[in-house]
């Protein structure tokens, strides 16, 4: 599966590392050419870089990996993502992280469906700290959880295998609608982590039977 990251952050780099690391082709593209092209290289591992156009063309998946406000813009300069598999890692946090700034009766994720209608957008990842990432997908000790939440079944598959093969659990919630619900779980993730000292080697997970 080759996967391109939009994004030259902390989510982008920890992404590329375990993509990279599975043994998936990853390329990494920002606004900023320079900086994805230097993400690239501080990742290693074969991670390349491109032009945002040519990332989102040459993927079989896409990951958004910029800010929620951001990614209207990145998807209208990419030219709307028809056709691919889109993750949307992103949380709507307000600037001031004081909680969500959409949510209830919608989603972070069902606003970058709607601004990319021939795209088909898998919620995962938002759950799991970018340190998570880079601490082999682990936290305390045991593979992260990876939440799945979209309206293609092929595609939440698609994400499902993407994320086993980079060592996470996955756990699929179902339609996209979900997200309203992995959205605010994130939330809570970093109250934890940073709002009540539990610190970043934390991921929220499910206990069940199978
Ligand atoms: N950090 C975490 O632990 C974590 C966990 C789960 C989910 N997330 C989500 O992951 C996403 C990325 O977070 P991050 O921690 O990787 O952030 P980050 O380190 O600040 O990186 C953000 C990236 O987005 C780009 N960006 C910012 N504003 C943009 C704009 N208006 N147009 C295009 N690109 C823009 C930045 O480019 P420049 O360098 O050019 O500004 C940078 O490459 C966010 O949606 C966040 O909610 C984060």
């Amino acid at each position: 599966m080759s996967i391109s990251i939009i994004g030259a952050g902390n989510m982008a780099k920890g992404l590329a590392t375990r993509f990279a690391n599975a043994g998936h082709p990853v390329t990494l593209a920002s606004r900023d050419e320079a900086k994805a092209d230097a993400a690239a290289r501080e990742v290693g591992n074969g991670v390349s870089s491109a032009s945002l156009a040519s990332a989102a063309q040459s993927a079989d998946i896409v990951v958004l990996a910029v800010p929620f406000d951001a990614a209207g813009n990145v998807i209208e300069a990419a030219g709307g993502f028809a056709g691919k598999i889109v993750i949307d890692i992103t949380n709507p946090m307000k600037a001031d992280f004081s909680g969500l700034s959409i949510g209830h009766t919608t989603s972070a994720a069902e606003e970058i469906q709607k601004r990319a209608p021939q795209a088909k957008v898998v919620k995962a990842f938002n759950t799991i700290f970018a340190q998570v990432l880079q601490n082999n997908g682990q936290a305390a000790g045991r593979p992260a959880t990876v939440f799945i939440a979209g309206d293609d079944e092929a595609a939440r598959a698609a994400v499902a295998e993407l994320a086993r093969s980079a060592g996470f659990e996955t756990l699929e919630t179902g339609p996209l609608a979900t997200a309203r619900y992995l959205e605010p779980a994130a939330a809570l993730n970093i109250t934890l982590g940073y709002g009540l000292g539990h610190g970043t080697d934390i991921a929220p997970t499910w206990q069940r039977a199978a």
